[in-house]
């Protein structure tokens, strides 16, 4: 019997994480298929009840709407997930729905990849989405100063309130509302600024959330957007000399993990890469 994997979002139409993990199933000859289950919100909670504990359902990634509102619908949480309030990784054992976060690890892993160890960085993460919750997580660990600046302050505000009551934070914390003078004297004191919003993404690709006056060669710039590959933002921050990094290795190292908690197997990295690259016409 073939497992399905599925990915949960709404909508759906522009997402390469089907061909990411089918070329990695295929690549271990696995009997597992990955498919795109676009899902309005109000379908999300019956489609936890039935079709996710199916038996020939292994889980499913998480993304936008439903990575903090799957939360209260799973049978158990992996202690990373609920310290971040967000899932983007479900695991469906014998019909009990666990639900895990990659997204931060993936992230971090992207990160000191390019970037080498940030113990003790000063950083600014910009939205307070899922994402922005767990890779504001992970920095907050590592981080000296972490400010997190988004367009609805109290999301910002209940980020910074949840990090600060965790033992495991070692950053100086704040919450500022996105406007240019928050951005301003944020970035002026900063070296790593992560845009953690969909600000710049495909099809709007001309926007920006920061603009080209306040990048410089100081910064490392990481845009977790991947398509394009090349933001506004990182090209503007190329031009100032900045160090960038976009979104693809997070994609593909998040997704490594959650391949790994479903089939129990190390992913085949490099197949996931390439399979990513192509689709999004990216020539090596
Ligand atoms: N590379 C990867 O592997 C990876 C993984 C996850 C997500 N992503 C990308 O990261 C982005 C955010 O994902 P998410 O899951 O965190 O989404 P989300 O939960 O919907 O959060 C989006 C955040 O961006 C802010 N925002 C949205 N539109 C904005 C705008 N026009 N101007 C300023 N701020 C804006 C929102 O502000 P409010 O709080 O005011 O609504 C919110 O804080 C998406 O583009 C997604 O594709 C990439």
């Amino acid at each position: 019997m073939v497992k399905l994997c599925y990915l949960l979002g709404y909508p759906l139409e522009h997402s390469v994480s089907g061909v990411m993990h089918n070329a990695a199933f295929r690549e271990l000859s696995l009997g597992y298929r990955f498919e795109s289950l676009p899902l309005p919100p109000s379908a999300l909670e019956k489609c936890l009840k039935t079709e996710l504990r199916r038996k020939w359902v292994r889980g499913a990634s998480v993304t936008i709407p439903h990575k903090m509102r799957v939360l209260r619908h799973l049978d158990e949480v992996d202690p990373l997930a609920m310290r971040i309030g967000a899932i983007n990784t479900i695991v469906n054992n014998r019909g009990r729905l666990k639900g895990y976060n990659t997204d931060g690890e993936g992230a971090m892993r992207s990160l000191e990849e390019a970037f080498g160890n940030l113990k003790g960085v000063r950083a600014v993460v910009l939205g307070a989405g899922g994402a922005s919750r767990a890779i504001s997580y992970h920095l907050s660990k590592v981080a000296e100063e972490l400010v997190i600046i988004n367009r609805t302050y109290e999301n910002a505000l209940n980020i910074v309130e949840a990090l600060k009551g965790y033992p495991e934070c070692r950053a100086s914390l704040s919450a500022k509302p996105l406007n240019r003078a928050s951005l301003m004297e944020a970035l002026g004191n900063s070296e790593l600024l992560v845009n953690a919003t969909p600000v710049g993404m495909w099809p709007r690709i001309s926007e920006t959330p920061v603009d080209a006056g306040l990048l410089g060669p100081r910064l490392m710039v990481f845009d977790i957007v991947y398509n394009p590959p090349r933001t506004r933002l990182l090209e503007m921050a190329e031009a100032a000399g900045a160090k960038t990094l976009n979104g693809l290795g997070m994609l593909i190292y998040q997704g490594a993990e959650a391949f790994r908690l479903w089939t129990g197997r190390e992913a085949p990295i490099e197949v996931m890469r390439r399979a990513v690259e192509e689709a999004l016409g990216i020539q090596t």
